[in-house]
């Protein structure tokens, strides 16, 4: 019996030198345990050595190989090609980011968001060396562990309407990030993340469409961290007002 086969469109661009955007097309064997993923693999591999894009670790782990299969924002390596088969897929990177080459997007505005929220642990007084860890109970672990899981795989801001419309969004992930540490009981730098968070294009431009909860693969749950922070802030802003001695 011949090899079971599947077709895949994929995305070409170098912008440099192409004048616009192309599909290339490749015929790849079809296996039921292959992910998308493999199959790229088995193009850059055999077929055609010119094809760019990111991956690392193949376990969902890294983050680094997000791409649109069939126009929706997944992990190359957590998508089977059984998904899809026998029909064609088509695979463009991730949308919302300029292209670098091929299916890798430019990552500059991303990692710019990720660190202006200060994602790290901003203690009010460092304790020395000497004085032992800082100690956490598991429901004070519980309160951020979610929001910790996030992988940096950017599906989240190629899901997100409001980002594809105004880049200034600070987005899912960030916000997110920023959530994780203001809930860590070691922390308090949430007055200096609350300068960006806090602000049209942090907290308040998001619209709850929920689209980043929907795609994320670590199960983050973006939206819920946005809300989370809104509620936050506006309880901020009430306790201003009815005890502005005690404003933050
Ligand atoms: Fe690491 Fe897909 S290759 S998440």
């Amino acid at each position: 019996m011949p090899q079971p086969t599947i077709t895949l469109n994929i995305f070409r661009y170098r912008p440099e030198q192409d004048q616009a955007p192309t599909f290339q097309t490749y015929v790849v064997p079809y296996r039921t345990d292959w992910v998308v993923l493999d199959a790229i693999n088995y193009i850059k591999d055999t077929l055609d050595g010119s094809l760019s894009y990111r991956w690392s670790c193949r376990m969902g782990i890294c983050g680094s190989c997000g791409m649109m299969i069939n126009g929706v924002p997944k992990l190359g390596c957590a998508t089977f090609l059984k998904e899809y088969y026998p029909a064609p897929v088509r695979v463009e990177p991730l949308a919302n980011f300029p292209v670098e080459r091929d299916l890798v997007i430019v990552l500059d505005d991303f990692m710019q968001k990720l660190t202006s929220i200060k994602p790290w642990i901003i203690p009010k007084e460092a304790k020395p060396l000497s004085a032992g860890e800082y100690r956490q109970t598991p429901a004070e672990l519980a309160r951020y562990k979610q929001f910790s899981m996030c992988i940096n795989c950017m599906l989240c801001y190629a899901a997100c309407p409001v980002y594809g419309l105004d880049q200034h969004f600070l987005g899912p992930a960030a916000i997110a990030l920023a959530q994780r540490y203001n809930l860590d009981s070691r922390d308090q730098g949430r007055s200096e993340r609350q300068e960006v968070l806090a602000t049209e294009e942090g907290i308040w431009d998001c619209t709850l469409v929920g689209e980043c909860t929907t795609v994320c693969p670590a199960h983050v749950d973006p939206a819920g961290a946005i809300q989370q922070a809104k509620l936050a802030t506006a309880l901020d802003w009430v306790k201003g007002v009815l005890m502005p001695w005690g404003k933050r």
